[in-house]
C-alpha cells in the first residue's frame, strides 16, 4: 500500500448524520461528573499535575486501568505493564516503529479500520491482508497467503466494520500461528465495554496468550468522549523496558491533569454508570434500528447481528455498487460508509454499509433508515448499473 493512500482517513471531515458510524453519544455523558474530577486535578493540593509526569502514564490510571480491564474484559494485566496513550491509532504507530523493521510483513483482516493498514504502511511496513468469514479471522486461508509475518493485527471482538466476532477455537487457531510464525499480535479492542447478550464474548487474545507475544490496546475516546484521546496498550512483560524507553523519547505523553481526572471518573464509579447508560440508550437504539430495517429495506436485505458497540452492518449483493450507495444515503443526510471503502488490497471482497448509531437519537432511527431504504430502492441505490 502506498503511503500516500493514507491521506484518505480524515477525522475532522467525519460528519455526524443520522446513522453516522464512528460516532460517540455525547449527549448522555455526565459533565458535571468529569467537570468535578477536573477541578480536583487542577486543584492546588494537585500541582504535581504541572509537573512532566511519568512518560509511560500516570500510575493512579495504570491502576485503574487494569482494573477497568478486569472488570469490563476480564482481562489480566499489571500497572507495569501498561501505557497510556491516546488511543490505539497511537498505540498502533508506536508499536509499529518499535517492534518492526521496514520491509517486515503485517497481516491486517481485511476490510478493517483502514487507519491500521495505513498506519503500518506509513512505517514503512509492507501490510498483507487476511480474509474474514462467519467465525472472524481466517486464520487458515491467512496463513496459506503469507505463513511468516512479522505481525498480525486483529480486531476480534465485534470487529469493526463487520461487527464480527472471532470465535474461541479461531483466537486459539491464531496464537497457534503466531507462535510458529514468532509472530507479534496486535489485538485491538474497540468499545467491547458494551456487550448486549445473551452470547458471551471469548476472552481477549490477551488472556490466552500463554507465550508473553499479545499487545492490546483501545482507548476511552467512545466510552467517555472522543476528544478525550486517551487509551491503553497493554504490554508482554518482557517488551515493557524497551516501550518505556522509547516512549520517554516523545514529547507526546497524555495530558497528566486529565489522566489523573479520567482516573477519578473510573474509581468513583461515574464510568461504570455511564456506560450501563450508554449500554441501555444503544440497546433501545438497536432494538429501533432492527425493527426500522424488518419493517422498511427491500426484501431480501438484512443486517448483520449487532452483538455490542454502536456500529451496525448491512450485508448486500456481491455486485451492489456500495460506494456509490453511501455516496447517495449521504446526500440523504444518512453518511453511513460502504464496506468497499474499507477493503485496501481486495475492493469490493465484501460489499455492504457501515451503519452507527452511537450519535443518532432514538426518535430519529426509524427515519434514518426510512431515508436508506428510500436510496436503495432508487435509481441509485441496488438496481444500479454502472
Ligand atoms: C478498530 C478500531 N480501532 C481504533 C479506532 C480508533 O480509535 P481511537 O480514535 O481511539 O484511536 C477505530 C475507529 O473507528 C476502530 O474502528
Amino acid at each position: 500500500m502506498a503511503a500516500a493512500e493514507t491521506v484518505r482517513v480524515n477525522r475532522a471531515g467525519m460528519e455526524a448524520g443520522l446513522l453516522a458510524p464512528g460516532q460517540a453519544d455525547t449527549a448522555g455523558f455526565d459533565l458535571p461528573a468529569w467537570r468535578r474530577e477536573l477541578a480536583r486535578a487542577w486543584s492546588d493540593e494537585a500541582r504535581r499535575n504541572l509537573d512532566y509526569g511519568d512518560s509511560a502514564g500516570l500510575p493512579a490510571l495504570r491502576e485503574s486501568t487494569v482494573r477497568w480491564l478486569a472488570l469490563t474484559r476480564g482481562l489480566r494485566t499489571t500497572p507495569e505493564q501498561v501505557l497510556i496513550v491516546h488511543g490505539p491509532t497511537q498505540a498502533l504507530e508506536l508499536v509499529s516503529r518499535v517492534l518492526f523493521e521496514p520491509g517486515q510483513t503485517v497481516c491486517v483482516e481485511e476490510p478493517s479500520f483502514v487507519g491500521a493498514p495505513r498506519i503500518l504502511a506509513m512505517a514503512g511496513l509492507r501490510v498483507v491482508s487476511a480474509p474474514l468469514d462467519g467465525d472472524g479471522f481466517h486464520v487458515a486461508a491467512a496463513r496459506a497467503r503469507h505463513a511468516r509475518p512479522a505481525g498480525i493485527y486483529v480486531n476480534p471482538q465485534n470487529q469493526f466494520p463487520t461487527t464480527r466476532w472471532t470465535t474461541l477455537q479461531r483466537r486459539r487457531e491464531l496464537l497457534a500461528w503466531a507462535h510458529e510464525a514468532d509472530a507479534w499480535v496486535i489485538e485491538s479492542d474497540y468499545v467491547n465495554e458494551i456487550v448486549f447478550g445473551p452470547a458471551v464474548p471469548p476472552p481477549p487474545l490477551q488472556g490466552l496468550d500463554e507465550d508473553d507475544r499479545v499487545l492490546h490496546t483501545g482507548s476511552w475516546n467512545m466510552t467517555m468522549f472522543p476528544s478525550l484521546r486517551i487509551g491503553w496498550l497493554v504490554l508482554p512483560l518482557r517488551l515493557v523496558p524497551l516501550f518505556r524507553a522509547v516512549r520517554g523519547l516523545y514529547g507526546d505523553h497524555v495530558n497528566v491533569a486529565h489522566q489523573a481526572a479520567l482516573a477519578g471518573f473510573i474509581d468513583s464509579g461515574a464510568l461504570s454508570r455511564r456506560v450501563r447508560d450508554l449500554h441501555q440508550r444503544l440497546a433501545e437504539r438497536r432494538d429501533a434500528l432492527f425493527d426500522a430495517a424488518r419493517r422498511r429495506l427491500p426484501a431480501g436485505l438484512a443486517l448483520e447481528p449487532m452483538r455490542g458497540g454502536a456500529t451496525a452492518c448491512l450485508r448486500l449483493p456481491p455486485a451492489a455498487p456500495d460506494v456509490q450507495i453511501a455516496a447517495a444515503a449521504a446526500a440523504a443526510g444518512v453518511p453511513v460508509e460502504a464496506l468497499s471503502d474499507h477493503a485496501w488490497e481486495h475492493p469490493g471482497v465484501l460489499r455492504g454499509l457501515v451503519l452507527g448509531i452511537g450519535h443518532t437519537p432514538l426518535e430519529r432511527i426509524d427515519e434514518g433508515v426510512a431515508r436508506l431504504a428510500e436510496v436503495l430502492g432508487g435509481p441509485n441505490g441496488l438496481r444500479r448499473r454502472d
